[in-house]
């Protein structure tokens, strides 16, 4: 996998918890943990002495896991972090000797950025992915908005009191790639061990991230005169407004009557989502095929619509993006 691959996977995974580990023997159950939560990255810092054997142990252990070495301060640490396997070094600051390592060495790197001279620090090296560091108290989403202005193709991994909280506002700007943060594995839960609260956590920043909600039922009509009719049925009782599409007349946006016989034995279910890329990567980690050929993209080729494979209760089942 190539340097921009495992970014794009970064991107689609959408977080990064950042992790300090007290104990080499918490390694695997906190990154199973994390990846049974649908989170298949981990940022593990070198603030304790266990985080090299720690990393050792993820890359052979648990190889599907998008693993990273974090506050990386020395070229040092970067050579032990990329030995033992970290795909990529993530480091508080722009250390120009850290950087020019990784480059040389085939790893990804994502130094920290907090100012405009960092960034063109990072540009001269051709470091276009950063981690905007610490981010809340740097000026949060208005000082990434006001700063990626002069730079097309910067993006942000922003870190640094990120929480559930404010997480999608991170995310909802589409230069920011992914949010790293401690709040899903903390230390103190850590160091109690609690995988299971961290399985949690996980989960809740997963279904919060990709805000999956039902949007609409689709039903479906032999023919375009009777679906045309119901739309009216549902708008005289209702008055939900009928709407005509290419294919289809929606009551109001809750409902929708397709002109002819479509996929979904009963007809279909529409589930909005805050990414439909994101979601597609989530959802296929567990399983879940999708029908490439009704996949439907928008204008500038992001992925809008697409069914999954199987029905569920005899409803085929789309994924929506929602309008932002
Ligand atoms: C880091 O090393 O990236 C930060 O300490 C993570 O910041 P947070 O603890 O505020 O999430």
């Amino acid at each position: 996998m190539g340097n921009d691959d495992l970014l794009t996977e970064i991107s689609n995974v959408g977080i990064v918890p950042v992790v300090v580990l007290d104990n080499v023997d918490q390694a695997l159950p906190l990154a199973k943990a994390l990846y049974a939560g649908g989170i298949g990255c981990i940022e593990v810092t070198f603030r304790t002495a266990a985080a090299e054997e720690a990393i050792r142990i993820l890359s052979e252990k648990i190889p599907e896991m998008l693993l990273g070495a974090g506050t990386v301060l020395t070229v040092e640490q970067a050579n032990r972090a990329i030995n033992a396997g970290a795909r990529f070094i993530v480091s508080p600051g722009f250390n120009s000797k850290i950087v020019k390592y990784c480059i040389d060495n085939s790893t990804t790197i994502i130094p920290g950025c907090a100012t405009p001279s960092d960034i063109e620090s990072a540009l001269e090296l051709g470091i276009q992915v950063i981690k905007f560091f610490p981010a809340e108290a740097a000026g949060g989403l208005d000082m990434i908005r006001a700063m990626s202005a002069p730079y097309a193709n910067v993006k942000f991994i922003p870190t640094g009191g990120i929480n559930i909280k404010n997480l999608n506002t991170y995310l909802s700007f589409d230069r920011v790639i992914a949010c790293g943060g401690s709040w899903i594995a903390s230390k103190e839960l850590v160091r109690n061990r609690d995988y299971e609260a961290i399985k949690k956590l996980a989960r809740e920043a997963v279904f919060i991230m990709l805000g999956f909600e039902m949007q609409h039922i689709g039903i479906n009509m032999s023919d375009e005169t009777l679906a045309n009719q119901i739309s009216i049925v549902f708008e005289t009782l209702f008055g939900f407004i009928k709407q005509e599409r290419t294919g289809s007349f929606f009551a109001g946006s809750s409902i929708e009557i397709m002109k002819k016989q479509f996929l979904g034995k009963n007809g279909h279910i529409a589930i909005s989502t805050n990414n439909v890329r994101r979601a597609i990567y989530y959802l296929e980690k567990i399983g879940v095929t999708f029908m490439k050929e009704t996949a439907l993209y928008d204008k500038i080729g992001n992925i809008r619509s697409i069914y999954l494979d199987k029905e569920i209760g005899n409803f085929a089942i789309h994924l929506l993006q929602k309008s932002n």
